[in-house]
């Protein structure tokens, strides 16, 4: 099956999530869309206007399935929606309604939802579905005889009893197609109820040859939910039930339901029904959604591919590193990939092009590889990804302030709680194996906070520290002093890390990093700055700076931090417990427009500048004294900040930007 389609139901009114959801649907390579017209909803105030104004803007842009259910409460047998009609010909009648004011937007009409669900349609009421049948037989005629074509309603769970005697009872022969619900791994239970896709269907199929050869099987709805935040999982779920033997695919949903909608059930019944959407309910795209935007179904497939955890060779046991298809942790990994050890990549891809990091050391390192598309907010994940670690060296985060001040508790779950969640994993595998299992984290000088009581000099291209003595840097000594909550999400999770090593034992130091920049990076304006800047610079787009500009930072390429990493493992008895500045020195400090006038000089033309306010929590200043780092390992910043960018611009301009953007003189 190539094409697909998804499931979107919107309440009446919701005129502005219509227009918000439209496009990016459209956009997603979506052929159909499955939405519903409630019988109800349209005989209540102003339901008419409603669908007046929703039919035709959904058709306008894709092929509609419009679902049509629900009894109004006032023509009921049991006075709710669920109940059949008193009089079963107003559903033919409403049917015709539909076709008249609306039929031009569709071809097909599908015939009531989950027949089997009670809170669709109450089968007590009508125990051999006597009712059901008549009704859906007039229906079902009518539509055929106006020229649409009618989709029988799915079971859910499927029933092939059910399916059985609507081919006894002539309800087959109507329909075009039958719909499937099947929902493996979130609501069908693999270990109980749900048997494959190729299983169910090849049943249905056989029912359909019997009584009604030639009619189609649409999976009307399947879906799964990512309540654990396994968005890969439902990544690959989407390619199952798109390579299933059906006819049709509609994926259940586009959007995860708004927090303050409460489902058939009650508000927040099951938090599995808040997480089916392949956009979250801000909007913001998940791994599905964001792979079928750029290269649809083949890009999903590659991507998909990608997860392969696998296991090592019998006694070998993984480098684990969280956030290992990040920009500093795939450089990680190659150090450790190219000496031929096995590494384990716990990654949830949530950063934007990080996946091609990925497949290069899957291209480069074939199976000591082992992709682990998972979150740091599931601890179950994070406990079997931890188990078997030779050492966790833990960078996943999120890692941008500007993000964390729109999204402080999700900041939090993932720097605090998913560093929490690292911790206990290898207090467990410590307590269960007696194996001493090294943990390295990356941590920030943020943690030093805005740095507002050194006192800065203004000078013509970049500040200075008023008093010399500061001028070699900040030292580990300075107290911490949290802002943003990135600040302090990440120094509760630098805390937590030192405080596992004296409670518990566990071989652990922290490196707390300036700015890091190099090959792999995908640099935005909210996070890697630098390769954000040559990025633009080379797209010939304009550079915002916020601030004057002339706010200092010390540069760290990252074969320099990644040498680091390594020093502090291999010493990791001696240094367990400690936290080092990481960046680079006082050599490397530089402010924004000398790096941007640089990277005029490399690339040959003036970039583009503007400036705008400071942003909250931003040091004028910051330098790393990384002298406890030199004498405890040896290490040495060993590159210069315009060599470094010089290398970063040439690697941009080879790998990521497109060969007429992107020109490196020097
Ligand atoms: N790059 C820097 O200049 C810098 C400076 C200071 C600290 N740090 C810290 O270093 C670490 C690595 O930074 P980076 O620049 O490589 O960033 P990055 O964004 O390139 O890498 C982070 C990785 O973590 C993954 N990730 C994010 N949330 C996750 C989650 N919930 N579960 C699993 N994976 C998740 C992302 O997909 C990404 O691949 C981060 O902890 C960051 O806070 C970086």
């Amino acid at each position: 099956m190539k094409d697909f389609g998804f499931v979107e139901w919107f309440r009446p009114g919701d005129r502005a999530r219509v227009e918000q959801v439209m496009p990016a649907l459209e956009a997603s390579g979506a052929a159909w869309l499955r939405t519903h017209i409630s019988w109800a909803d349209y005989h209540a105030p102003g339901g008419q206007e409603w669908y007046d104004w929703l039919l035709p803007r959904l058709g306008r842009r894709m092929e509609l399935l419009p679902c049509l259910h629900y009894t109004p409460p006032s023509l009921s047998r049991t006075g709710k929606s669920s109940g059949a009609p008193r009089e079963l010909k107003d559903f033919a009648d409403f049917t015709d309604l539909v076709m008249t004011r609306y039929g031009e937007h569709f071809e097909h009409i599908e015939l009531w939802n989950e027949p089997n669900n009670l809170l669709d349609y109450d089968w007590r009421e009508d125990p051999g579905y006597e009712l059901f049948c008549e009704m859906i037989h007039m229906a079902a005629n009518w539509i055929r005889e106006r020229g649409w074509k009618p989709v029988l309603g799915g079971p859910c769970p499927f029933d092939p009893a059910w399916l059985e005697l609507m081919g006894e009872r002539g309800v087959l022969d109507y329909m075009e197609a039958v719909g499937f619900h099947g929902f493996p791994g979130t609501w069908d239970s693999e270990n109980g109820s749900w048997s494959g896709w190729a299983q169910h269907l090849g049943e249905m199929r056989a029912i359909l040859e019997r009584h009604s050869p030639g009619t189609q099987i649409w999976i009307t709805e399947t879906g799964y939910s990512t309540w654990r935040k396994d968005d890969m999982e439902q990544a690959r779920r989407f390619v199952q039930a798109l390579d299933a033997p059906a006819e049709r695919m509609y994926w259940y949903a586009w959007q995860d339901l708004q927090p303050e909608v409460a489902v058939q059930e009650g508000h927040w019944f099951d938090p599995r029904h808040y997480h089916l959407g392949a956009i979250d309910a801000d909007g913001r795209p998940k791994l599905l959604a964001r792979m079928l935007a750029q290269g649809g179904t083949s890009r999903l497939r590659e991507v998909t591919r990608l997860y392969a955890p696998g296991l090592p060779g019998q006694g070998r046991r993984p480098v684990v590193i969280t956030g290992g298809a990040g920009f500093v942790g795939s450089n990680l990994a190659e150090s450790f990939l190219a000496e031929g050890r096995d590494v384990l990549v716990f990654d949830n891809l949530s950063r934007p092009g990080v996946e091609e990091n990925l497949a290069w050391l899957r291209a480069r390192h074939r199976d000591l590889v082992h992709p682990m598309a998972a979150d740091l907010r599931d601890s179950r994940a994070v406990a079997d990804a931890v188990g078997d670690a030779d050492a966790v060296f833990h960078l996943a985060a999120q890692t941008a302030v500007t993000t964390s001040l729109h999204a402080p508790v999700e900041d939090f779950e993932v720097n605090a709680r998913g560093t929490l969640n690292v911790l206990e994993a290898v207090r467990a595998t410590m307590g269960s194996s007696g194996r001493r299992v090294p943990v390295i984290f990356a941590s920030t000088n943020k943690v030093y906070g805005a740095l507002e009581d050194l006192e800065i000099r203004e000078g013509s291209e970049a500040v200075r520290p008023a008093d010399q003595r500061h001028e070699g840097g900040v030292d580990e000594s300075r107290p911490l002093d949290f802002c943003t909550p990135y600040g302090c999400s990440k120094g509760v999770a630098d805390q937590y890390v030192l405080d596992y090593a004296a409670s518990y034992g566990v071989p652990a130091a922290v490196l707390r990093m300036s700015c890091i920049y190099g090959p792999r990076q995908f640099g935005t304006e909210d996070q890697g700055w630098v390769a954000h800047f040559l990025i633009s610079a080379l797209k010939g787009q304009k550079i915002t700076i916020y601030g004057s500009g002339r706010q200092v930072r010390d540069l760290c390429e990252v074969s320099d931090a990644v040498q680091a990493y390594r020093l502090v493992h291999d010493r990791i008895d001696a240094l367990t417990g400690r936290a080092f500045n990481l960046g680079g020195g006082k050599r490397n400090a530089v402010s924004l427009r000398q790096v941007v006038a640089e990277i005029a000089r490399i690339t040959g033309t003036e970039p583009q500048v503007t400036y705008d306010t400071w942003r909250q929590g931003d040091q004028p200043w910051f330098v790393a004294d990384t002298t406890a780092l030199t004498e405890a390992t040896g290490w040495q910043a060993r590159t210069g900040w315009r060599d470094g960018v010089a290398r970063l611009a040439s690697w941009l301009a080879e790998h990521r930007i497109p060969a007429q953007e992107g020109s490196v003189t020097a």
